[in-house]
């Protein structure tokens, strides 16, 4: 209870520092540790991992590249992969993708789920279908690294389980891959039942 307390006190002094209610050396001195406490600890997307699963990549049936085996011994879990596919701070595959079964789940009623199940972005080509048209394998692959599974074109599609060392990653993030293998495996699971 006393940590909660004191927790309260800090947040509200420091916030008075920022808005600029004292200006002594001390208080400048206060605000300037606050801005950097912000800007250090601006981590990584919620669904970021550390650790990155072994996988072997083989030729797949349609795509050049798969990945057959399963990147975790749990199988995955079809309804989390559609909220963790939705979700924006994990895959926010909604941003540039269509999915009919996930507007199916909008309620027109509460603006809260309109907003989690009725964006749909157009960058990339619908979902509908894709279990249908791609087997697990390839689905594995797309996800994974769809720089592999789609060699020929320069494709805008993030990879979620390839760390990347890029420059345009931000700090909190290199090293680290969006999805954990878990994750990855739930929403394969999802885009398997898409037929
Ligand atoms: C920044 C935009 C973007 C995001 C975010 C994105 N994708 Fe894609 N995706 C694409 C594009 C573009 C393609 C088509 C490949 C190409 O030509 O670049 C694609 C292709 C695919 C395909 C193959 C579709 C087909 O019919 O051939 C699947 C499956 C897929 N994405 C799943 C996902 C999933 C699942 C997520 C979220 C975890 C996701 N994508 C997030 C842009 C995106």
């Amino acid at each position: 209870m006393k940590t909660v307390i004191r927790t309260i006190c800090a947040c509200a002094a420091a916030s008075a520092l920022l808005l600029g209610a004292s200006s002594d050396g001390f208080a400048e001195h206060e605000k300037k540790k606050k801005v950097r406490k912000v800007r250090t600890s601006s981590a990584c997307s919620a669904g970021a991992s550390s650790s990155l699963a072994r996988y072997k990549i083989e030729k797949g049936e349609v795509l050049p590249a798969s990945i057959p085996k399963a990147l975790t011994k749990k199988p995955g879990n079809a309804e989390r992969g559609l909220e963790t596919a939705v979700n924006p701070g994990k895959g926010n595959c909604l941003a540039c993708h269509h999915i009919a079964k996930v507007l199916a789940k909008a309620d027109k009623s509460d603006e809260k789920s309109l907003k989690l199940y009725g964006n749909h972005g157009e960058v990339g080509a619908p979902l509908n279908g894709v279990g249908a048209r791609y087997s697990k394998a390839e689905l594995r692959m797309i996800v994974v690294d769809p720089k592999k599974a789609f060699p020929d074109v320069t494709t805008v599609m993030p990879a979620y389980h390839a760390r990347t060392a890029s420059k345009d990653v931000k700090r909190a993030c290199r090293g680290r891959v969006m999805l954990s293998a878990q994750s990855v495996e739930d929403i394969v699971s999802f885009l398997e039942e898409l037929k």
